[in-house]
């Protein structure tokens, strides 16, 4: 007689999520977007978030599948802290052309509008596509991060000790989804196992969340710079922590860019210039020409905060940019 309940689980299909491994989150973007079936018609539109960057050294990311096979991008907007804009995500799906759509969860934040830009992207029967590049331990914690969409984008490089610094990996809810793909590097699966995902997220949680406390004890905030994110959620493990660094134009974020680097701190700017196509937007292109990130990777630890902030202030002291005596650098730091 079968069982009702057997003792272990047998159903293959239960919670399956295949995962295809790469060298790089693009060329798995670009895997899935070259397979016809994701197309309803002649047409290939993909919308977009209005907040991608482009470097001479590392292309475009999530954007360079989308050059590469000629696909037609739109853009919708984002607030400033760079969350999804919803009216203008729906004033985009209105026009009824899109059948991709992606959504970025930028520095390991969960976009908290997931759910409800699932339904959206239903009625409009678009492919949900989320972006986890910096976003696997956010996923790890359980949240609704890479649990909402069709599929998911993670570049394993940019959150472990790959080897050369390669890694991709994309994850499909439904492998009904997986048509003509191929994955080129399947033995990176293990780097994910021999990991503890749940401590490095708690370890990047706890350095993220000391440093934004010594940061808003300073001075300096307000008047040379703003924190982005000023709190943390429990299911998010930060890629980096955002900072807005005030200013009239770029010189003082790369002022202290240059300065941090030339004492050994790992400081980005995520996204310091914009692709061609966003560069007329000022909200985000103002975002690019003041935002840089901070460290808070799983190599951090809390002997590291002092010598971090302490360049910090170094830096801050000798903006190009001084703020007016007694006044603030007017700027364009966010309501
Ligand atoms: C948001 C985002 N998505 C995707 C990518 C692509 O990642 P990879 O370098 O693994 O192709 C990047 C990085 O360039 C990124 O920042």
């Amino acid at each position: 007689m079968t069982q009702t309940i057997p003792k272990t689980a047998t159903d293959p299909a239960g919670f399956r999520t295949p995962s295809l491994f790469y060298g790089a989150a693009r060329e798995g973007m670009r895997d899935l977007l070259a397979q016809p079936q994701v197309w309803r018609g002649e047409r290939r539109d993909i919308l977009l978030p209005a907040f991608i960057g482009w470097s001479a050294n590392e292309g475009s990311g999530v954007f360079d599948p989308v050059t590469e096979l000629g696909l037609d991008p739109g853009f919708y907007d984002l607030t400033e802290d760079l969350a999804v804009d919803l009216p203008a995500l729906k004033a985009r799906l209105d026009e009824r052309r899109y059948d991709v759509v992606v959504v970025i969860h930028y520095f390991g934040r969960t976009e908290r509008a997931i759910g409800r830009i699932r339904e959206l992207t239903d009625r409009h029967g678009a492919l949900l596509l989320e972006d986890l590049a910096h976003a696997w331990f956010t996923h790890a914690l359980g949240g609704p991060a890479g649990r909402t969409g069709e599929v998911a984008l993670y570049s394993l490089h940019k959150m472990l000790p790959m080897p050369d610094a390669r890694g991709g990996m994309v994850t499909y809810r439904d492998p009904a989804r997986i048509t003509g793909q191929r994955e080129t590097e399947p033995a990176f699966s293990r780097h994910l196992l021999d990991h503890d995902a749940v401590g490095i997220a708690r370890r990047r949680q706890e350095n993220f969340r000391a440093l934004t406390a010594l940061l808003r004890a300073l001075p300096e905030r307000g008047r040379a710079f703003e924190l982005m994110w000023p709190e943390l959620h429990d299911d998010d493990a930060p890629q980096t922590l955002p900072v807005r660094i005030l200013g009239a134009g770029r010189e003082n974020r790369d002022h202290v860019y240059a300065a941090m680097n030339r004492d050994g701190f790992g400081m980005v700017s995520l996204y310091h210039t914009l692709i061609e196509h966003l560069r007329d937007r000022p909200t985000m292109a103002d975002l690019a020409r003041h935002i840089i990130n901070f460290p808070v990777h799983q190599d951090v630890t809390p002997k590291d905060y002092p010598a971090l902030v302490g360049s910090f202030r170094r830096a801050l002291g000798s903006l190009p940019e001084q703020a007016q005596a007694g006044g603030s650098l007017h700027l364009t730091a966010p309501r």
